[in-house]
């Protein structure tokens, strides 16, 4: 039929049973969270790690409020970065989720939503050491 027709089965399947889907505690000072948008759609996307003290991220979760493959580019994304350092993590680029998925290039700005959201995390888990880092002596 022309619906599975327009959507890759690796999209379809991560859209069907989205992986790690939820929240972490955004007040956890190991949790960072990034909230991005996407201006061409309005379609909105959450995305949340939390880090341990050696600097792997050891949990991750996201809620996506966009089409399928926004579903399914976070989905991925989540997938792919449990167990990689913050700087693996942030390397990923939108395209290779986009190859990874087959996505057509209509729906590439769905995939950079997933790029933007893990950066936005990463962003706030950094900023957050920052800030409470010198209060605990001997945490990092
Ligand atoms: Fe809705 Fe592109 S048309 S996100
Ligand atoms: Fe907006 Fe896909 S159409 S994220």
């Amino acid at each position: 039929p022309m619906a599975s027709r327009m959507y890759h089965e690796k999209v379809i399947d991560h859209y069907e049973r989205p992986r790690n889907v939820g929240s972490l505690d955004k007040n956890d000072q190991h949790v960072g969270s990034g909230l991005v948008g996407a201006p061409a759609c309005g379609d909105v996307m959450k995305l949340q790690i939390k880090v341990g003290e050696d600097g792997i991220i050891s949990d991750v979760k996201f809620k996506t409020f966009g089409c399928g493959s926004a579903i399914a580019s976070s989905s991925y994304m989540t997938e792919r970065v449990l167990g990689m350092t913050l700087e693996q993590a942030g390397a990923i680029k939108n395209t290779e989720i986009a190859k990874e998925l087959c996505l057509p290039p209509v729906k590439l700005h769905c995939s950079m939503l997933a790029e933007d959201a893990i950066k936005a995390a990463i962003n706030d888990y950094k900023k957050k050491r920052l800030t409470t880092g010198s209060k605990k002596a001997g945490h990092i």
